[in-house]
C-alpha cells in the first residue's frame, strides 16, 4: 500500500530551485493526463527533451526547432538568438509535448479571415515576449491582433460533454477588449457552430458578453456565443480583475459542472473564481475538440495577449492536482526580462 504523501509520490522535493515533477506528470498522477501540452518557454514533462517550438527565419525562409536545454528544462533561447541573428524570426509551430501530435500552427480562415495570404492569421514574432525562468531567458508567444494558432485534427481532446481541464500561464498586463484571446477547445470548422461548442480559457477586458468585478481584465470561459465569468451570462462578482504581471488561468468542465480558477503565477495559491452549474443553454456541452490559441472559435482575431505555457487534460482535474500544478508554475520562477 502506498500511503506516503502525494508530494513525495510525485517527486516534488525541490532540487535546487527546480521542482522535479512537470505539470503534466502532476496531472497524470491524478488520472487526468495532459492530452496537449504547449510551451515555448519550458518542457512540461520532467523527462521531455523534444522540440518545444519551431521558428521561421525571414532572411532565407529556413526553420529551426528549439528544444529545452535539459530534460524537463527551460527552452534554449540562445539557439534561437543565434539562428535569428541579423534577421527576424516568427513562431511557425508550437509543438505538443504530450505525444498526441497536437501541434499548433498558423490558424486558417473561418467565420473571419486573417490578414496573411489565403486568409490565414499572422504568425507571432519569436522575440515578442522575452522572460526569464529561474534566471534563464526564454520567449513566450506575443499575440497581436490578426495573429493566431490552431489544430483542427487534435487527438484525445474532449468532445461532446466529455470532461476536461486546462490551464495557461499568461501576461496579466497584455490584453485588450476585442474577441478573443483564447486557449483551449474549439470548433473544428473555424466557424461558430453554436452555444456549447467551445470550452476555452479567455483573458482580457472584453465586455460584449460576460464580465467579472472591477474593470478587468478577467479570466473567463469562451463557451461560444459568450464569454462567461460564472453561471450568469452577464455579471459575476466572484470573478476578479487580474492585477499580476504573470497569471495562471485554469478552466475545467464536466457533466453540468465547470470551474474558473486563477492566481498569481509567481507567488501564492490559486483561488476558485467560479465552480458550479452550466449557464442556461450550455448543458449538455457539444465540444468539438479542436485547439486554438489567440483567437476565437470562428477565427475572430482582434484580440491580443501573451501565452507562455498551457495544457489540456482528459478528465476533470481535482483542485488538489491543480494546486500542485500551480506550485510547479511558481517554482519555475517566471520573471520579466530586463
Ligand atoms: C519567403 O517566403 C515568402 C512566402 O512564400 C516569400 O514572400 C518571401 O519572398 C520569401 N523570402 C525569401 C528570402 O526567400
Amino acid at each position: 500500500m502506498l500511503f506516503f504523501p502525494l508530494s513525495l509520490a510525485l517527486g516534488l522535493v525541490a532540487k535546487g530551485s527546480v521542482v522535479a515533477a512537470g505539470p503534466c506528470n502532476i496531472y497524470a498522477s491524478g488520472n487526468t493526463p495532459c492530452v496537449a501540452a504547449h510551451s515555448t518557454t519550458r518542457a512540461l514533462y520532467d523527462a521531455y527533451t523534444g522540440a518545444l517550438y519551431q521558428v521561421l527565419r525571414a532572411s532565407d525562409n529556413t526553420t529551426a526547432d528549439i528544444a529545452p536545454l535539459t530534460a524537463g528544462g527551460v527552452a534554449n533561447a540562445a539557439a534561437q538568438d543565434a539562428f535569428c541573428d541579423g534577421t527576424t524570426c516568427s513562431i511557425i509551430i508550437i509543438y505538443d509535448q504530450s505525444g498526441n501530435g497536437n501541434h499548433l500552427t498558423q490558424a486558417p480562415p473561418g467565420g473571419f479571415a486573417g490578414p496573411a495570404p489565403g486568409g490565414y492569421d499572422n504568425l507571432a514574432s519569436a522575440t515578442g515576449a522575452p522572460v526569464t525562468l529561474n534566471g534563464q531567458k526564454a520567449y513566450g508567444v506575443s499575440i497581436e491582433p490578426g495573429m493566431g494558432y490552431r489544430n483542427n485534427n487534435a487527438m484525445g481532446t474532449a468532445t461532446g460533454d466529455e470532461a476536461e481541464g486546462m490551464y495557461a500561464v499568461l501576461d496579466g498586463t497584455n490584453y485588450n477588449d476585442q474577441c478573443c484571446f483564447d486557449y483551449g477547445n474549439a470548433e473544428t470548422s473555424n466557424t461558430d457552430t453554436g452555444a456549447g461548442h467551445m470550452e476555452a480559457i479567455y483573458f482580457g477586458d472584453c465586455t460584449i458578453w460576460g464580465t467579472g468585478s472591477g474593470s478587468g481584465p478577467w479570466i473567463m470561459a469562451d463557451l461560444e456565443n459568450g464569454l462567461f465569468s460564472g453561471e450568469s451570462a452577464t455579471y459575476n462578482d466572484g470573478d476578479p480583475s487580474i492585477t499580476s504581471r504573470f497569471v495562471t488561468a485554469m478552466l475545467k468542465g464536466q457533466l453540468n459542472e465547470w470551474s474558473i480558477r486563477g492566481g498569481d503565477a509567481i507567488s501564492g495559491p490559486l483561488s476558485t473564481y467560479y465552480s458550479g452549474g452550466r449557464p442556461a443553454g450550455y448543458n449538455p456541452m457539444n465540444k468539438e475538440g479542436a485547439i486554438i490559441l489567440g483567437i476565437g472559435g470562428d477565427n475572430s482575431n482582434g484580440a491580443q495577449g501573451t501565452f507562455y505555457e498551457g495544457v489540456m487534460t482528459s478528465g476533470y482535474p481535482s483542485d488538489d492536482i491543480e494546486n500542485l500544478v500551480q506550485e510547479n508554475i511558481v517554482a519555475a520562477k517566471y520573471a520579466a526580462f530586463s
